[in-house]
């Protein structure tokens, strides 16, 4: 499940991969879930067009660090949008509860950019939820009132992200600790992603990066 070793992973990487979670022993949001096992094709990249892969993503030790620049291409000429490197999880889901998973590391500096959204959503929205970083902080979309998580720049966080598909709800974990509830945005098929996706209305820094390590994908029928 690691990607691939790139010999490119620089030792600050690896001195920030070695820190340690602390996690509260007392609720896993996995509980009552079943793991989807996913193989490394189904982690599809999302980088701009332009550019090799290895100038955008460094995927290490199983981290797989991704970064992008508010001036990059699209990741494709004919999917005009903002920049991203971004990984769309190559899962499609339509009807039950499905759980994202992962610690994600976000160097200091880094604005303006969704970490994690999960896809699909009825018109007019996209999406059903974007987590992105300002200025230090993950917020529900790009509303500033609503922090999920503070401080997170230079540190690893474990999000825990439930879609219950039919009452369309979406619940955030921070570290095991609920931080976030709202409603779903309706759409018939979903798929999670994670990277870094350049929020283009709102301010960002010109160089946008994320790390992220341990993602896993998890499911249960409805209550
Ligand atoms: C990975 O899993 C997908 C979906 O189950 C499958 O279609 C594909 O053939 C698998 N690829 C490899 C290399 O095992
Ligand atoms: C931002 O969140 C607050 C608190 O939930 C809410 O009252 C407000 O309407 C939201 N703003 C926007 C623009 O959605
Ligand atoms: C989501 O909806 C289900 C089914 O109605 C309910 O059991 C669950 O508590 C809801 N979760 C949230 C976070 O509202
Ligand atoms: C964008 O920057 C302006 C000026 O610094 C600030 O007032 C505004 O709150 C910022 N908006 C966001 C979404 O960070």
């Amino acid at each position: 499940m690691a990607g691939s070793s790139s010999g490119s992973c620089s030792l600050l990487l690896l001195v920030a991969a070695a820190a340690v979670l602390s996690l509260p022993s007392s609720f896993q949001p996995t509980a009552g879930f079943s793991r989807v096992m996913l193989n490394e094709s189904q982690f599809v990249l999302q980088k701009p067009y332009d550019v090799p892969v290895n100038e955008r993503y460094d995927p290490c030790g199983g981290v797989r660090r991704m970064w992008v620049f508010d001036t990059d291409k699209p990741f494709s000429t004919k999917h005009p949008g903002y920049p991203r490197t971004e990984i769309r999880v190559d899962k499609v889901y339509s009807s039950g509860v499905w759980q994202f998973e992962g610690d994600v590391y976000v160097p200091w500096g880094t604005s303006g950019a969704s970490v994690m959204q999960i896809f699909g959503a009825d018109k007019p929205h996209a999406s059903t939820v974007m987590l992105p970083v300002y200025d230090g902080q993950l917020t529900y979309y790009h509303n500033l009132t609503m922090v999920v998580a503070d401080r997170v720049y230079d540190r690893w966080i474990r999000l825990n992200v439930v879609h219950d598909v039919a009452a369309a709800n979406v619940t955030v974990y921070v570290d095991g600790e609920r931080r976030l509830e709202v409603p779903g945005h309706g759409g018939t098929e979903h798929y999670f992603k994670f990277g870094v996706y350049t929020q283009g209305l709102h301010n960002h820094s010109h160089r946008m990066e994320a790390h992220w390590r341990n993602v896993a994908i998890y499911t249960k029928p409805y209550a």
